[in-house]
């Protein structure tokens, strides 16, 4: 074709959904089906509460549901309908088999593959836009070619999509880059260029960058690993910081404010969440294990051990300042979301600091402004996270729609996602509901830690020791942790 008039997603999830919202909205004269097998999420985006919260959303798929914007389950009269495919399904971490907790899975991707070659003739794009391991694409056209007659007909790009969750409209709107991988062949280019005409229509030329397949599939794999690799780098830093007085804050503004290494990204935090950061990192270290790098594959694998090492340090210094015992002691958390404006969990920090809290027999007030109790519930009892059985956790574990009725009668407060609505809290009225010492434990360091401490908090933060010279007065000079721990009460008996 000239170009591309109808474009059927299979995968209506976080990318599916909101990357073919957009396309909808930008190419009034374009077809967009969005199908998924999965028939309660269709339902929902057919419905008035989309599956997914994302700013700006909303109003997008409302204003093109109907007109150019389809959901269905159907996904068999989708993909014969259009002109390009998107292959959005999920792509997680392989728990079974070879390459079990690296690997990434590609069943779905293969069964998408597999449909498609089942039931579609003629021209089309089959796009690549799950996040896959290099060469993927050679497995999903050997799929094309031992399955259909039509196989010569059907093009396979790589089209990784960059969106972060909560921020998803904005960078769809304005992307840094649209990333397209193709065979460079002349059938190869043309339906680069049929895709490249579709971003064509609200992103500058300059913003689209095409390349080879490979390169393309990788570059998705290494920029996530990059982000992350600051994060963790940032973490370890943070770790410092709190054992010596440098606040992590100052360290990342003096860092970022070299051009060379830029400011964006170097925020300290309790670690880094989400489906795709581990799983793409997993997913590179097993590429370069199969490659036989194991030199490179260590390297990848530290920014996981750098993360999973900062979520337990953070819930091992909230135990020993509560005085190395929570059992039965309630604490409020503040946000169980991956990161704020958005409502997904996955991998989400909070997930493995409130496990810890729970095995230490801690009673959990959890808010989130976005996340649903069932969620939470379902997230701490999957298998291998906590080790308590589910009545357990379902005893200890209340959720609470008002974050003052979370605070109320509890120990400490724990921020772990990053809302911006708890910087505006009335801590005052809360420290009045709170036992004494009353804690705030703040794993994003989003809080005015000075003010707090005026109220009468006690506060510990990633990367800066907030703590006044009175306090070390009360404690005979002892740092609180020296002061309880089990270690100074033999010293202070001694
Ligand atoms: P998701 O889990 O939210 O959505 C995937 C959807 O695909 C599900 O609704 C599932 O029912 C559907 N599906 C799976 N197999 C199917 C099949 N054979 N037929 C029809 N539907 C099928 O996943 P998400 O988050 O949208 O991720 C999709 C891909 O995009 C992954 O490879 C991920 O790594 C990548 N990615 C995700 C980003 C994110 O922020 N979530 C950002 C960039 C890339």
């Amino acid at each position: 074709p000239e170009s591309i008039r109808s474009i059927c997603c299979i995968g209506a999830g976080y990318v599916g959904g909101p990357t073919c919202a957009i396309i909808a909205h930008k190419c009034p004269e374009i077809t967009v089906t969005v199908v998924d097998k999965n028939p309660i999420r269709i339902a929902q985006w057919n419905s008035d509460k989309l599956p997914i919260y994302e700013p700006g959303l909303q109003e997008i798929v409302m204003k093109c549901r109907g007109k150019n914007l389809f959901y269905s389950t159907n996904v068999e009269e989708g993909v014969v309908n259009a002109d390009l495919i998107f292959i959005s399904v999920n792509t997680p971490t392989k728990t079974y088999g070879a390459g079990k907790g690296r690997a990434a899975d590609l069943t779905h991707v293969e069964s998408c593959a597999r449909i498609i070659a089942g039931c579609a003739s003629g021209y089309k794009v089959v796009v690549e836009k799950s996040t896959v391991p290099v060469r993927a694409a050679a497995s999903i056209s050997e799929i094309f070619g031992a399955n259909s007659p039509a196989a010569s007909n059907f093009q396979v790009l790589s089209n990784p999509e960059f969106l972060a969750e909560g921020t998803a409209v904005a960078d769809l709107l304005n992307p840094d880059r649209v990333l397209i991988g193709g065979s460079q062949t002349p059938a190869g280019l043309e339906a680069i260029a049929l895709l490249t005409a579709v971003y064509s229509h609200w992103v500058a030329p300059e913003r689209i960058v095409t390349m080879n397949t490979w390169s393309s599939e990788l570059s998705k794999l290494v920029s996530n690993a990059f982000l992350a690799q600051r994060v963790s780098s940032i973490n370890a830093v943070s770790a410092i910081c709190e054992a010596t007085g440098a606040d992590i804050s100052e360290v990342a503004e003096a860092v970022g404010r070299d051009s060379r290494i830029g400011s964006k990204f170097l925020q300290a935090s309790v670690g880094f969440g989400g489906s795709c950061f581990q799983k793409d990192i997993l997913n590179l270290v097993y590429v370069s294990e199969c490659l036989n790098l194991p030199e490179v594959a260590q390297y990848w694998m530290q920014v996981i051990v750098m993360n999973d090492f900062q979520k337990s340090r953070f819930a091992k210094k909230i135990v020993s300042r509560l005085f190395n015992t929570i059992s039965n002691k309630a604490i409020a958390v503040f946000g169980f979301a991956f990161k704020k404006n958005t409502g997904d969990t996955r991998e989400s920090p909070a997930i493995s600091v409130c496990a810890h809290l729970l095995e230490e027999g801690a009673r959990l007030n959890i808010y989130d402004p976005k996340v649903e109790t069932e969620q939470i519930l379902s997230d701490l009892c999957h298998p291998g996270v906590c080790a308590l059985p589910r009545e357990r956790i379902e005893n200890l574990v209340t959720t609470h729609a008002d974050p003052h009725s979370a605070a109320a009668n509890t120990h400490a407060i724990v921020v772990l996602t990053e809302w911006d609505e708890f910087k505006t809290l009335d801590y005052e009225k809360m420290i009045k509901s709170m036992l004494r010492p009353a804690w705030v434990f703040d794993g994003r360091k989003i809080l005015d830690h000075e003010r707090l401490m005026d109220l009468g908090f006690y506060t510990e933060c990633i990367g800066h020791r907030y703590q006044r010279p009175q306090f070390y007065d009360h404690c005979n000079g002892h740092a609180p942790e020296l002061l309880f721990s089990e270690k100074s009460k033999a010293f202070r008996a001694s």
